[in-house]
């Protein structure tokens, strides 16, 4: 256990640092904030114990340049009589405790202490936490000629930092891919931020990314960290990327070139050393020949190409996927389905699935839900409301365009139908419509159909 001691004063630096060594804990002790953050960056503490008022930098000021630069470690603050005030703020910045000079020494290293304890516990069932997601987490799972080059692409990049570009139909499984690359890679213990760039709201989207400055506008009341910042010495994944407004794309660009960004409202650059992944299920290659998506953008994302091909591309994925999908299932359901019988399996191998691994994961689901027996049997798949969702598509009849109708109507009725179809899925709905997933949000919302 290590203590960093801040405090302008010296005997209560040694005072402090000699009644912690009583207890065999080491301490270092700076004497201002700004050596206090030079310690920081050196060295791993366990605690630090921060004197309010110091000249310079004073404790506040330390603490929140801690908690912005992400350090975790318990802080107590130490204040002299008549600055409770100033305590309650050191509270809201994020020190665990504070106590008021002179104190018992004693008192002092008994707190810190339980501190020190009670963050450890937490760093414990945290990381318990992360290995039970990563337990539940599926493994990329193939054997066909298709995943088998995937897996060797993913090898041979896995020591380089080289950006990805995923493209695939909707559930092929390019996140599954992405965290794959990210585990492969020396950033791997590094985060894995993912964005889904359809998913955030245009206006919102920029700061998502970039953070900002407090002040930087209206509503800033403190500093953000963005997207790219968070995902350093990790992967930054940059999910449907075809989605991304063309005002962002040139930004976006310059990220990639310069491999620096400014926080909105900041001047100063910061170095980003995150991997770049993207991933997309339209055809960004059609997109930049409409002028929808940045040629030059284009060319930096497409350093490394993984194409995914749908799973009615390669069936013989299936029999693999639909096992390790039962064996996860068995384990969250608690069910005890033991497996698949031969002919249901036949029926799943010859199935389109429109909706690829995410559509045979849902199948799976109502399986083993409805599966009374051990095995798996034909009638416990409910194949047919994918097919027929399919069949209907190809036999729906084409808007009519006889009648006078106004544009509104028009659209209206064909976000209303392709709702229907697609049983209120918006990304599907959307595809079929050939709009975006934000588009559509942003039509419903306009047409007020509440849905
Ligand atoms: N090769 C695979 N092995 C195991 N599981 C897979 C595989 N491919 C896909 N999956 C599973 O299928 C589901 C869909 O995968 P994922 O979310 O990666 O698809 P996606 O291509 O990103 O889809 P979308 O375009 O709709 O976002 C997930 O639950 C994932 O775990
Ligand atoms: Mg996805």
């Amino acid at each position: 256990m290590k203590i960093l001691i801040v405090d302008d004063e010296p005997n209560i630096r040694d005072l402090m640092h000699r009644y912690l060594s009583l207890d065999s804990i080491e301490s270092d002790r700076a004497e201002n904030g700004l050596s206090a953050q030079r310690m920081l960056r050196e060295e791993a503490y366990d605690a630090a114990l921060i004197d309010l008022k110091m000249p310079g930098m004073d404790g506040l000021s330390l603490i929140s340049w801690m908690r912005g630069e992400g350090f975790r470690m318990p802080i107590i603050m130490m204040s002299a009589h008549g600055e409770i005030i100033d305590a309650v703020s050191a509270l809201k910045e994020g020190a665990q405790d504070y106590i008021v000079k002179p104190f018992d020494p004693e008192e002092l290293t008994i707190r810190l202490k339980k501190l020190v304890e009670a963050q450890h516990l937490k760093n414990l069932v945290e990381s318990e936490t992360r290995n039970n997601l990563e337990d539940e987490k599926q493994l990329f799972v193939g054997e066909s000629n298709s995943i088998k080059k995937i897996k060797d692409v993913i090898a041979k990049i896995s020591d380089t930092n080289s950006t990805v570009l995923i493209t695939g139909e909707s559930g092929t499984g390019k996140e599954v891919v992405a965290r794959e690359i990210h585990a492969a890679s020396p950033a791997k213990e590094g985060p894995f931020v993912a964005i889904n760039i359809g998913g955030v709201p245009e206006n919102l989207l920029e700061s998502e990314l970039f953070g900002y400055e407090k002040g930087a506008f209206t509503g800033a009341v403190s500093r953000k960290t963005g997207m790219f910042e968070l995902a350093s010495g990790g992967t930054l994944f940059l999910d449907e990327i075809g989605d991304m407004p063309l005002s962002l794309q040139v930004k976006i660009l310059r990220v990639l070139q310069d491999r620096r960004i400014t926080r909105l409202g900041g001047t100063q650059t910061m170095p980003i050393n995150a991997r770049i992944i993207a991933a997309t299920n339209k055809d960004l290659e059609q997109q930049v020949r409409d002028g929808a998506f940045r040629e030059d953008l284009f060319y930096r994302l497409n350093v490394v190409r993984i194409v995914i091909p749908p799973l009615r591309e390669r069936r013989e994925d299936i029999p693999l996927l639909a096992a390790g999908i039962l064996k996860r299932l068995n384990r969250q359901m608690g069910h005890k389905v033991s497996g698949i019988s031969a002919d249901a399996l036949q029926e799943l191998c010859n199935h389109d699935f429109f909706g690829n691994v995410r559509e045979l994961e849902n199948i799976m689901e109502r399986a083993v839900i409805f599966a009374g027996a051990e095995e798996i049997q034909i009638d416990d798949l409910d194949l047919r409301g994918s097919v027929s969702l399919h069949t209907q598509i190809k036999d729906e009849p084409k808007l009519s365009t006889t009648e006078a109708k106004s544009l509104k109507d028009v659209e209206v009725d064909a976000i209303i139908h392709a709702l229907h179809r697609w049983e209120g899925n918006r990304t599907r709905a959307a595809q079929e419509l050939g709009i975006s997933r934000r588009t559509l949000i942003n039509k419903i919302a306009e047409y007020d159909l509440n849905l």
